[in-house]
């Protein structure tokens, strides 16, 4: 057995995209792939933690010893990410939809002859990572949220960390020309409280590792 720097700690992890349903059959959606995040859930639960994740609709293999929360839409795995609560440590990786789709049909919108096309009014999703982050109570203790730019990587991150509430981001350049969205590589800036980390180009696998890693020193730290 390696070793389990994790062991018995309770962490959540979001993945995925976000499904927002346009009606039963159509839906908005984004080109999140699940692969860092189920690859953050496996490395965790191979540290010994016990790990839930909450996914939105993914093709990725489940990641054993882990339990499995499956969502749809942003409000779903806000209200499944509640549900696991307390945990000691929340990862947002998911790639949740800014926005989902007012007034929903309940039936599929038909085309008909003549008619005009139908037009989307979108409203504001919740922000889980921001919800999570400024809880007063069962605040996880670290709490990691992610941020994919395309321009001004670390200075967005930084704002990021300060307005959602969060500990930690790990900010990505997702510009289409770093094929990082659905690709196997990542490149991350660690921003922290501290400063920032710049990790070398590498596979989601070993990213989500030196996450865990990081995790593992920041607790060890604590305890001290
Ligand atoms: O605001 P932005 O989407 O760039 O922030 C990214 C971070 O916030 C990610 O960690 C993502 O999982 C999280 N997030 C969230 N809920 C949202 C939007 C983003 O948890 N509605």
């Amino acid at each position: 057995e390696a070793a389990q720097p994790l062991k018995g700690v309770r962490v959540l992890i979001t993945s995925g995209p976000t499904h927002e349903p346009i009606d039963p059959v159509r839906y908005i959606a984004n080109r999140s792939s699940g692969k860092q995040g189920h690859a953050i859930a496996a490395a965790a639960a191979r540290a010994g933690a016990e790990v839930t994740l909450v996914s939105g609709p993914v093709n990725v293999l489940d990641p054993t010893g882990v339990k499995i929360v499956k969502v749809e839409s942003a409000r779903d795995m806000l209200a499944a990410v509640e549900q696991a609560l307390p945990v000691d440590v929340a990862i947002f990786a998911a790639a949740v939809a800014d926005w989902r789709v007012a007034n929903a049909g309940e039936q599929k919108i038909k085309k008909k002859a003549g008619q005009s096309t139908p037009e989307l009014a979108l409203v504001e999703n919740p922000d889980i990572l921001s919800t999570i982050a400024h809880r007063t109570q069962q605040r996880p203790p670290l709490v990691i949220g992610f941020a994919a730019e395309t321009e001004n990587v670390v200075a967005n991150a930084k704002d990021k960390l300060a307005r959602k509430g969060c500990d930690w981001i790990l900010a990505n350049d997702v510009s289409p020309a770093t094929g990082i969205m659905g690709g196997d590589r990542n490149t991350i800036q660690l921003v922290t409280g501290a400063g920032v980390e710049a990790w070398p180009t590498q596979s989601k696998e070993e990213v989500a590792a030196m996450l865990i890693d990081r995790i593992a020193a920041a607790r060890n730290g604590a305890k001290k």
